[in-house]
């Protein structure tokens, strides 16, 4: 191995360490950064012992071709992933002569972040992919950061040859060298088969650390091309007009506005008739690095209108923050003594009593009420034990308290009916408090025990907790709002293809299938990430405003195999037919109406084994859609894995329609057509294929199923 090459590589995993610093002094989400910053450092040191086992390789020879089986576990059967190695985003989405191009993110050398490359694959209808050798690779020390890709019709370039119009894409460089992030592009004669860099590169060049991702279009009305870049750790988007694709000139910015907490990526924006109106909006979509709506990375967007100089968001896609929420209920504990009275401590990480506020050797711990809260950091992070309630009635419907310290499961507070666990809270590796609520009403009646567990003896490894309340409504803590693309945690990047045909005239796009908190832990093998199915935007007025709403696209039906269809029944007997017709698999498209006039809990769980599911539910009670994946098979292999996430349902007419994709490692669930998306991933063991109603209320209505098996696009 050259010296040179193992340099190179030490540079990379630190660019990326880099990355995660520069966020935590800017103030970004700081916890995720310092796990990022520590993983990095730590990847940095074993890449270079790594290194020397891909001796000989170099990059331009390392193509993203298929010769695999696709039949590993856990590999998505209709979802585009590569063979082998690291992906993530989506790049240079365009459609041209009959292809659809994916370009993405690749790591030619390995199986987490690094070298970052443009992989890429071609498909006649976005479900079957054909993989082809490596686009970009990384060079020179730049890596080949996100972007996008135009046919640039006119030869406005100049690329063009032979009166054939150029494929151009336009990217970030990363100088791994300086740190630096330019925009760059590069051209195809050959139907973006192989690629040269231009040497003007970049072309333009702010001498930032933070300015990524550029997409482009071509704006008819201003006969420019519209790059839309974002200033990342700025919380900012820029929009720049260029004639030729290589100068560029700054038109105008929009930010900071909707959620801040993470560093905006992947911006995207274009114009899409509102349905069943003569109506046009644009749409700005924006992607931030952390602190989205499920946790870690996530997409919003804003809606309103774009002269080809300026975005004027609409007032009603600009959401205002929620303010923190506490409801008026019955303390059960607020541990102001000097002592737990008649809570019950074991080992030594709870001490004597109530800690005032912060230990002395601690960070600042804020967030609890009045002097003195539980606080498992008596000596230090190393100690263990619990902290056991008397027994209480259940009361009330929600169950309210304030929790920080570790994300962990090993720093938890659980709630036990009968000895055994049913509800279960940690923090967010935050020494400040936040307000947690469960939802108990199902317990009401019964006697219940809290437990207060520090089973962690590492890092993050104790919990806080105060003001323990019995409450007619759940408290949350103060929240960004802004509107969402997705309220499943993977999500993220989705960008859409340029030069769909007019003729055809939709707006598609697929989205990482994954999260920045976790992805590069995620138990896959040969490969590390997938895409989401296809999806086809659309915009529909609401009572709350113009929202995006998504489809998959009409190319999906072709996996459907037989079709089976169930028309209205109670639960028992939608699960009889669900069992006589054998219903289960892990390639399955569900569409499931559901008579919500009833109160309770209704849902489907997939993916069923003896001891797992992923639940997907609509709560009556909240006015809440759910996906539950806490039981859904290996969460284990990241403390931020396992979750439910939720969203405010709007029913109409009563009724709630769930559309759901099961694979091998992933449900997608588009509910009342699209308005709210959910996008999971799963890892449940080889024999949890099955599929199941259920309801707290068993008269609840189930208006029809549809099922069908789905074919690999593989395979
Ligand atoms: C988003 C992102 C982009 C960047 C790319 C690097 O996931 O961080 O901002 O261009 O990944 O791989």
């Amino acid at each position: 191995m050259k010296a040179e090459t193992t340099i190179k590589l030490a540079d990379h995993c630190l660019g990326r360490a880099f990355l995660h610093l520069q966020c935590l002094v800017r103030g970004g989400k700081w916890s995720w950064h310092l796990a990022g910053l520590c993983r990095e450092l730590f990847k940095c040191a074993s890449m270079i012992l790594g290194a020397a086992l891909v001796l000989g390789t170099t990059l331009g020879g390392v193509a993203a071709n298929s010769s695999g089986t696709y039949s590993e576990p856990f590999r998505p059967q209709y979802h585009f992933a590569p063979e082998k190695n690291w992906m993530n985003d989506p790049n240079g989405m365009v459609f041209y002569e009959g292809e659809y191009h994916l370009f993405y993110q690749y790591n030619p050398f390995g199986d987490k972040w690094g070298h970052m490359s443009w992989g890429h694959a071609v498909s006649p209808d976005m479900v079957h992919w054909k993989h082809l050798p490596l686009a970009l690779p990384e060079e020179d020390g730049v890596m080949i950061f996100s972007g996008s890709a135009v046919v640039d019709l006119h030869n406005s370039s100049g690329f063009g040859k032979d009166g054939k119009p150029p494929m151009v894409a336009i990217y970030t460089g990363y100088n791994i060298t300086n740190n630096l992030q330019y925009q760059c592009i590069a051209y195809s004669n050959d139907k973006g088969r192989t690629w040269t860099k231009y040497a003007g590169n970049p072309v333009i060049n702010l001498n930032s650390k933070d300015f990524r991702d550029p997409k482009v279009q071509w704006h008819e009305p201003t006969k420019r091309w519209i790059m839309t870049v974002s200033l990342s750790a700025e919380h900012k988007v820029c929009f720049y007009g260029s004639t030729k694709l290589k100068e560029w000139t700054l038109l105008s910015q929009f930010g900071p506005a909707g959620a801040t907490s993470g560093v905006w990526e992947c911006p995207d924006l274009f114009e899409l008739p509102v349905e069943g109106t003569n109506e046009k909006r644009w749409a700005l979509v924006v992607n931030i690095g952390s602190g989205s709506v499920a946790g870690g990375s996530g997409g919003q967007y804003f809606i309103g209108q774009f002269d080809g100089t300026n975005f004027i968001a609409d007032k009603d896609s600009v959401l205002k923050p929620t303010p923190e929420f506490v409801p008026e209920g019955k303390v059960l504990a607020d541990f102001e003594g000097e002592t737990y009275g008649d809570w019950k401590a074991t080992g030594e990480a709870f001490g004597p009593g109530p800690a005032r506020g912060k230990f002395s050797n601690q960070n600042p711990v804020g967030g609890y009420q009045g002097e003195r809260l539980v606080n498992s950091y008596f000596k230090d992070d190393r100690t263990t034990g619990t902290l056991t309630s008397p027994e209480f009635d259940v009361t009330q419907p929600f169950l309210n308290f304030l929790i920080g310290g570790g994300a962990q499961k090993a720093t938890r507070m659980d709630l036990l009916m009968d000895g055994k666990v049913v509800r279960t809270a940690s923090g967010a590796d935050n020494e400040r408090l936040a307000w947690g609520s469960w939802n108990v009403r199902e317990f009401q009646g019964r006697k219940a025990v809290l437990q207060i567990v520090d089973e962690a003896a590492g890092g993050w490894g104790h919990i806080n907790v105060d003001q323990i309340t019995l409450a007619d409504a759940p408290a949350h803590p103060a929240s960004e709002s802004a509107l969402w693309l997705d309220y499943g945690p993977d999500y993220y990047a989705a960008v859409s293809w340029s030069d769909v045909p007019g003729s055809d005239g939709r707006r598609l796009w697929l989205g990482w299938m994954s999260n920045w908190q976790y992805g590069q832990e995620v138990p896959t093998a040969p490969w590390r990430s997938a895409m989401s199915i296809p999806r086809e935007v659309g915009l529909r007025k609401t009572a709350e405003g113009i929202r995006l709403v998504q489809k998959p696209v009409r190319e999906m039906e072709k996996l459907r195999g037989q079709h089976f269809q169930f028309k209205c029944g109670d639960i028992a007997e939608a699960n009889a037919w669900l069992k006589k017709n054998t219903i289960v698999g892990n390639q399955l498209e569900l569409i499931v109406e559901l008579d919500a006039a009833a109160t309770g809990t209704t849902g489907l769980k997939v993916l069923k084994g003896a001891k797992e599911a992923t639940v997907i539910g609509v709560d009556r009670e909240r006015d809440h859609v759910f996906v539950d994946r806490t039981q859904s098979g290996d969460v284990n292999f990241h403390p931020k894995f396992s979750g439910v996430q939720d969203a405010p349902l709007a029913a109409r007419d009563g009724k709630v329609k769930l559309h759901v994709f099961v694979d091998a490692c992933s449900v997608e669930v588009f509910v009342n057509d699209g308005e709210i998306l959910f996008t999971d991933l799963v890892f449940p063991s080889g024999d949890s294929r099955g599929v199941e109603l259920f309801a707290s209320a068993p008269s609840v209505n189930i208006d029809s199923i549809e099922a069908w098996p789905l074919k690999s696009s593989w395979r």
